[in-house]
């Protein structure tokens, strides 16, 4: 049975703090912090949404982090500042090893969906901008469910959707939070590990392998698959 991946899309395959470049421009030495901040209170935003069963799209968890961050670093930017920030969100661009490994991966016959909290219009705005939409034969949201990762309801809808089961799938993350729901969830998953400081959470469950880019990825999962043959 042909291999499926379902790649995260917000922090794996688009860098998330593409934007501080035109954050340094509006506030200087603070924008490296204040990507991060941003970044934190936006996931934080869609777990408590999840739980609480209030949801609104990932684009509004972003735009209420972004108020949450300017007030948190007591930043006063305008609303059309505000506005121009989220319009950048919508097309950050990709981390330079995407399209090399996502084109290798596709060659090699695995079945490569996106699968994101993003909403389907966004995230078809966001891959198209980053060049990288072609490489997938879909792309998986989670507002189909209005709940967000890692509730394991949008992990069973994504292999639904990708006409896959738990055991022929892995979910590829740089997210330990996603890599743990998506094992949680009975499917395999890959870490990202782009840089040596990030942290795997490091509870009971572990990743079914750990790469440091995409690239590594095609002959670690067809040698992982062997080894179970
Ligand atoms: C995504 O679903 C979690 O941000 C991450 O794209």
């Amino acid at each position: 049975m042909a291999v499926t991946l379902g790649f995260d899309v917000y922090g794996t395959l688009i860098d998330t703090h593409g934007v501080v470049t035109s954050l340094q421009i509006l506030i200087g030495a603070k924008a490296q912090d204040f990507s991060q901040t941003w970044r934190d209170k936006q996931l934080e935003y869609s777990f408590r949404r999840g739980l609480m069963q209030n949801y609104v799209n990932f684009a509004s968890c972003t735009r209420h982090a972004l108020d949450y961050t300017c007030a948190y670093y007591r930043v006063d930017l305008s609303s059309k500042q505000r506005d121009s920030l989220l319009e950048l969100y919508s097309v950050l661009p990709a981390f330079g090893d995407v399209k090399e490994a996502l084109l290798q991966l596709k060659s090699s016959e695995f079945r490569l969906f996106a699968f994101s909290n993003g909403s389907a219009d966004a995230l078809e705005e966001l891959l198209t901008s980053a060049g990288i939409r072609d490489c997938f034969l879909g792309v998986v949201s989670v507002d189909d469910l209005k709940s967000f990762k890692p509730n394991p309801g949008v992990y069973s809808h994504f292999l639904r959707k990708a006409g896959a089961t738990g055991q022929s799938s892995w979910l590829i993350s740089s997210n330990p939070f996603d890599v743990i729901g998506a094992i949680s969830a009975g499917m395999k998953s890959a870490w990202v590990q782009r840089s040596a400081e990030a942290i795997f959470d490091p509870w009971e469950i572990k990743p079914t392998l750990i790469v440091n880019r995409l690239t590594e990825l095609s002959q670690q999962i067809t040698e992982w698959e062997a080894s179970q043959s």
